[in-house]
């Protein structure tokens, strides 16, 4: 079985990207798979195995890169964030008629979109934290401490908490430049704890042991991503009750939003329970990354997980 497993992408997250695809190209077992690497520069220029370039432009490469697509048996599109996991990859598939691993391009869409997704989940049930939508038109006042967020991007780029009114202009700048429309939230405090959702080929979906985000100096921002500053604790050290609470919340939202393949649905543990931070359609996936850690805890390896995970595309 051929897969093209493809990393990069056109933002912020290319990186990231690189170090999910690389890690799923090594693990995928060998005996079963020819794991067949794609990179999409971040001018969107297409590249095949060893980087060898497929066009001199985005539209060129990506025809070459369409040919080679298909001569594979399903595509693992590993891309974060806009331009890949914002629904735009399987979009891509869909039109070709390529089989492809993870969410369609309406929850791919709708999970990008921290706004849309807030409205999802409040029309299901689960919290999210109170705040507004602000364009480059809008004027903001400072009433409190507040979380500044472009509504489309990853890994936390741009996302900065203000605390202080003369932190609020720089911030909105901030993430104004990385998308045109930008959440103003009320800061929720309680604990990080991520839920990973992923289908099962023979029917349903299987839920990881929730994974809990110590980060020393408090917020699980780009920088503590990759640092190495955060510890991971799973499973999270949680009542039944609060479990429950959590994986009930997730797999809500995962089936509203109509995700596939896999997804991380990430929270704040309150008093009040569960609130709802964002909904990753492509997470981090290196060995390292929390939702191969969580399902490694529940007995399914990393490359049994990239197996189940290519299966639901195959199948
Ligand atoms: N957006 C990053 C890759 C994550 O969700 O892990
Ligand atoms: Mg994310």
């Amino acid at each position: 079985i051929r897969v093209a497993v493809v990393g990069g992408g056109q933002n912020v997250e290319h990186d990231v990207s690189l170090s999910s695809s690389a890690a799923a190209r090594a693990a995928l077992d060998p005996a079963r798979y020819e794991a067949v690497g794609f990179t999409i520069g971040r001018d969107g220029t297409w590249m095949g195995p060893d980087d060898r370039p497929l066009g001199s432009s985005p539209a060129d490469s990506l025809a070459g890169a369409l040919r080679e697509l298909a001569a594979c048996d399903v595509v693992l599109p590993l891309v974060h964030g806009p331009h890949g996991e914002d629904g735009a990859l399987a979009a891509l598939c869909e039109l070709a008629g390529l089989p492809y691993v993870g969410s369609p391009p309406r929850a791919g869409a709708l999970a990008m979109d921290k706004w849309a997704t807030k409205l999802v989940a409040e029309a299901v049930g689960v919290r999210t934290a109170p705040g507004r939508l602000v364009t480059r038109t809008d004027t903001v006042v400072f009433d409190g401490p507040v979380v500044v967020k472009p509504v489309a991007a990853g890994s936390s780029f741009g996302v900065r908490l203000v605390e202080t009114e003369a932190e609020l202009a720089p911030a909105l700048r901030a993430a104004l430049e990385l998308d045109d429309r930008v959440l103003v939230e009320q800061v929720v405090s309680g604990r990080e704890i991520d839920v990973a959702v992923l289908d099962d080929p023979a029917g349903g979906v299987r839920i990881g042991p929730p994974l809990e985000i110590v980060v020393d100096d408090g917020l699980f921002d780009t920088a503590t991503k990759y640092d190495g500053c955060a510890t991971f604790v799973v499973p999270a050290r949680l009542t039944d009750t609060e479990t429950k609470a959590l994986t009930d919340a997730a797999l809500r939202v995962y089936e509203a939003l109509g995700c596939r393949g896999v997804a991380r649905v990430d929270f704040f543990l309150t008093a009040g329970g569960p609130v709802l931070n964002e909904v990753n359609t492509m997470p981090g996936m290196t060995a390292q990354s929390q939702v191969p850690k969580m399902f490694a805890v529940d007995g399914l390896t990393y490359p049994e997980l990239l197996d189940q995970l290519v299966q639901s595309g195959w199948t």
